[in-house]
């Protein structure tokens, strides 16, 4: 096995996988004769191109790409790599593909989604890896058979994701195991909070469809919205995955959501920016109907007051101009008619206004604020 050394920071191996510490990080691997080996994204490329059949093999003898040790190169060996060769976070996905796959065909096609959306990934790997023998469904009281027959089984995930929140959109593939998902996407489905996001299940079986399994999903989790899924063979091609993708109703093919701010009956429409506060702030509007805010004037510049609700900062230092909305100290929305230096989080922008309009119509006192989400 190749050894694999930090060069920037340490990271830390447990049972076989690696929890890497942070981004912009490109990490080494030590060859057997003691050279240096960099992983980068030509890398990832290849053995892409490799486990998708695009490549035979033969040109990348050699390459030190079997990183989890066990003498192969699939989709987990990928899924390393591209830990390690983390690209910086200024493009980073609102997408997730998490899969599960024992023989590959759910690999596949994850993988033939990640490269067509340009997703993240994350591979849900059992704690107690699973054997050829724990999954030889024609021996009956195979490991995976018994997990199947009991519903309340949970089979304990190797490195679980620490968290889906930067997450709007995730796809959760998995094989069909006795009509139904595997239990460890169970273990998943109920580790974390769904609510607000959009789940795509899809999966590969010998015959058996989605169906069953898709319900399951839906009674197991609390999610925002569960789009219809979809079962592929194991022989699916790209091109059978990219009609699938074209068929889906994604969030980002709905309606653009405006903010509508009510000041004494006049209404404003502003556009959300793309940030997680801005997400959530349209989300805790929505489930509420309506949300009234009190704001106080500031400065000569802003007009600020409490939201009910704490939400996701990505502060930036940013210069303001009138119309501008940010999110203030993480709980705190400011609407801006003037500009002003400080660290913000975008929540959104008043759309075609003028700075004197904005000024005339909040005056010099303190204003309250209606706010309302406007699908259009
Ligand atoms: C324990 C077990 C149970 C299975 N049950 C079914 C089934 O009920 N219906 C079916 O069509 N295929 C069934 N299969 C076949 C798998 O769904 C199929 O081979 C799938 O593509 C494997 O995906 P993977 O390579 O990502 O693990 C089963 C396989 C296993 C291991």
């Amino acid at each position: 096995m190749n050894k694999l050394i930090s060069i920037i920071c340490p990271i830390v191996f447990s049972a076989g996988t690696l929890i890497s510490c942070g981004t912009g990080v490109q990490q080494t691997a030590i060859m057997s004769d003691d050279t240096a080996y960099n992983y980068t994204v030509n890398d990832i490329q290849n053995l892409q191109d490799f486990l998708l059949g695009k490549s035979s093999g033969g040109e990348l003898s050699g390459k030190p790409y079997d990183l989890n040790g066990d003498n192969k190169w699939n989709s987990f060996d990928l899924t390393l790599m591209r830990e390690m060769v983390t690209i910086p976070d200024t493009n980073s996905s609102d997408t997730l593909v998490v899969y599960f796959s024992q023989t590959g065909n759910t690999g596949k096609i994850a993988e033939y989604l990640i490269g067509l959306t340009h997703a993240d990934s994350y591979v849900i790997e059992a704690a107690v890896p699973y054997t050829a023998e724990d999954i030889s469904y024609q021996n009956s009281g195979c490991r995976a058979n018994q997990e199947q027959n009991d519903k309340s089984v949970r089979p304990e995930i190797a490195s679980p994701i620490e968290s889906l929140d930067s997450y709007d959109t995730i796809f959760l593939g998995y094989p069909i195991w006795w009509g139904e998902e595997p239990r460890i996407i169970d273990t998943f489905l109920e580790s974390y909070d769904f609510s607000g996001k959009t789940v795509i299940p899809f999966c590969t079986s010998a015959s058996s469809g989605i169906s069953t399994s898709e319900r399951n999903i839906a009674s197991l989790a609390d999610i925002g919205t569960q789009l219809p899924g979809k079962r592929f063979p194991g022989s699916a091609s790209e091109s059978d995955v990219s009609a699938w993708l074209d068929s889906l109703e994604l969030p980002e093919k709905q309606s653009q959501q405006k903010l509508i701010i009510d000041i004494s009956g006049t209404q404003l429409t502003a556009t959300l920016a793309d940030t997680q506060a801005a997400k959530e702030l349209a989300e805790n509007i929505k489930s509420s109907g309506s949300v009234t805010a009190e704001l106080s004037e500031y400065g000569g510049f802003e007009k600020v007051g409490s939201l009910p609700w704490s939400l996701t900062k990505s502060d930036q230092q940013t210069k303001t101009k009138p119309g501008d909305i940010m999110l203030y100290q993480g709980d705190k929305m400011t609407i801006f008619y003037d500009s002003n230096s400080w660290s913000y989080t975008p929540l959104g922008s008043i759309d075609n206004i003028t700075q004197d309009e904005l000024s005339e119509l909040f005056g010099n006192g303190d204003i309250t604020v209606t706010l309302t989400i406007r699908a259009c």
